[in-house]
């Protein structure tokens, strides 16, 4: 449907994060590319995802992988030209799916001419659209977010002969949005790529725009202002398309950048990430039950994005100090896995290619509250290479099938080598292999996502606790009542065992006496409903979607 016809798509919406040049070659450069994109977009529409988030695709010297834009308005060379982008819309389109991209709002590469020209005279224009200093003791608050590569936040510019002010790397200097100029072109970039036909963007480091004496620099009301200036326009002139935040905060802080459905549509939940493996290590739902209690209610029009993994390390900023170090020990016992303050492996490897978990844990993704985010090469349990510079080890070629370079690429060097270990090497684990498997993680995947889509509850239900006393089964409700008639349409009991043992658990379910629970997944009835306690014992990783 158009979004015309249905402006809150994404509240149904399954979306997929993909790296372009880790995708699919066309131009056998090595280098993953818009027109390989494109000749894949069949394959993500059979997997069944709706939305794709591209990482950023801009010119950029590549210290951070795109997130240093050189050139807001065109395409990076290894990726192909604006032309090869239309395309790629229109074909996204075309099949009924949407795309949104990655805008890096807070900070430009320092080869981007306004950082040059900025960077040569005090009286060129560009001068305020950075933040310098001519010492490195403002600001004192905020902390350092790369802290295994940056011992401060301030650079000393030698051609300007001040300091800049930067979150990330050194080579990212940060825009001055106290500067109504930067403001207005940052709006205009917006325009661009939406006159190009995009469906929204994923907004980079939102929460560090301002900075203010005296505060950490985070989440500051000058912040929430220009988002609300960046909404007053979308809705303006683009109605239907959507922005997705960044703000990797506490819940409560998030929930700010909802407004009153006058900022963002969308943002990550962040905190939950970490505690869903939290409680699989604890054979205990509590940690889940607490975050999302502490969980404020967001407005009718937002919603929350929910992700396993991403292209950066599984980040443990929004966990306690004890917990980090619980996860650190769990899932990263060698030096190596940790990066700044995450955990830089995928999914597959933190669950020992344990297949059942890897499945309960998408089970979650695709029920808990929020539109669900998959990472390429996660559906079909790509592995990682913690050995590699940065977060490389995660963004490798996908895995297409067994032939040279797993498919990827017919190049002889590539901008990253293929995965080629005993357990998650290209020759065993490649989409080319599951697909002609139908036991396969990518059928597991595959099946989960047609069976949500045929549902509203998971996407835009209200979402409710079960508590039985056995703490290792997590259960909860996803409903969906009609708004025009105020009927209940739709009523699932979600239960998974966070364990490898058989777990048992007992429900009052006597409000639904009569009814027969049957697993949507599998269409299996289970017991009619009675009066009396309605106990029942999963087996070991099991997860049900009961519709009553
Ligand atoms: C968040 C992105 O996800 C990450 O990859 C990047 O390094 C920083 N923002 C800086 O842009």
């Amino acid at each position: 449907m158009s979004a015309e016809l249905n402006p809150t798509w994404y509240k149904d919406a399954v979306f997929y994060e993909l790296y372009v040049r880790a995708f699919k070659d066309a131009n056998a450069d090595g280098h993953g590319d818009l027109r390989g994109l494109l000749s894949k977009l069949d394959y993500l529409q059979d997997l069944g995802v709706d939305c794709l988030w591209l990482l950023p695709i801009c010119p950029s010297p590549l210290v951070d992988d795109g997130y240093d834009v050189s050139d807001y308005r065109n395409i990076h060379p290894d990726y192909g030209t604006l032309d090869d982008f239309k395309a790629l819309v229109e074909g996204i389109h075309a099949r009924g799916m949407r795309v949104i991209i990655d805008v890096v709002v807070n900070h430009t590469s320092d080869q981007h001419p306004w950082f040059q020209q900025a960077r040569a005279s005090k009286d060129s224009p560009y001068r305020d659209w950075y933040v310098w200093s001519d010492t490195p003791d403002r600001y004192k608050e905020a902390r350092i977010i790369f802290k295994d590569t940056e011992t401060s936040n301030w650079t000393f510019d030698p051609v300007a002969g001040q300091y800049y002010w930067h979150r990330f790397y050194s080579q990212q200097p940060d825009l001055n949005y106290d500067n109504p100029a930067v403001q207005q072109e940052m709006l205009d970039i917006l325009d661009f790529w939406l006159e190009l036909g995009v469906d929204g963007f994923r907004v980079d480091a939102v929460p560090y725009l301002f900075e203010r004496e005296g505060t950490n620099c985070e989440n500051l009301p000058e912040t929430h202002q220009f988002v609300k200036r960046m909404r007053a326009h979308m809705d303006a002139r683009w109605p239907g398309r959507i922005l997705l935040a960044e703000a990797n905060q506490w819940p409560e802080d998030v929930r700010a950048y909802f407004g009153d459905d006058d900022e963002f549509h969308m943002a990550f939940h962040f905190p939950i990430m970490p505690r869903l493996f939290m409680a699989l290590k604890q054979r205990s739902r509590r940690a889940i039950v607490d975050i999302l209690r502490r969980t404020p209610e967001i407005p009718p029009l937002a919603q929350w994005c929910i992700f396993l993994r991403n292209h950066d390390e599984l980040t443990l900023e929004m966990v306690t100090e004890e917990e980090r170090q619980y996860m650190w020990e769990q899932y990263a016992p060698e030096p190596r896995m940790r990066l700044n303050l995450g955990i830089r492996r995928r999914l597959a490897p933190l669950l020992d290619n344990d297949q059942r978990r890897i499945r309960l844990m998408n089970a979650l993704l695709f029920t808990l509250p929020g539109s669900p985010i998959l990472y390429y090469g996660d559906e079909i349990g790509m592995g990682d290479d913690i050995w590699r510079h940065d977060r490389n080890g995660v963004r490798t070629p996908m895995q297409w099938d067994d032939s040279k370079n797993a498919g990827f690429s017919t190049a002889d060097r590539l901008y990253e080598s293929v995965i080629d270990d005993d357990v998650y090497g290209y020759r065993r684990v490649n989409v080319a292999r599951q697909r002609a498997d139908p036991n396969s993680l990518w059928h597991a995947v595959h099946h989960m996502l047609s069976v949500r889509k045929r549902y509203r509850a998971f996407g835009r239900g209200p979402f409710e606790f079960v508590l039985p006393e056995n703490e290792a089964v997590l259960a909860y409700w996803r409903v969906w009542t009609s708004p025009q008639t105020g009927a209940e349409e739709e009523r699932f009991l979600v239960l998974v065992n966070l364990t490898d043992q058989p777990q048992t658990a007992s429900f009052d379910l006597t409000d639904y006496a009569g009814r027969t629970p049957v697993d949507v997944l599998n269409g299996e009835a289970w017991p009619t409903v009675g009066h009396t306690t309605y106990s029942c014992t999963l087996a070991p990783y099991a997860y049900h979607w009961l519709q009553l």
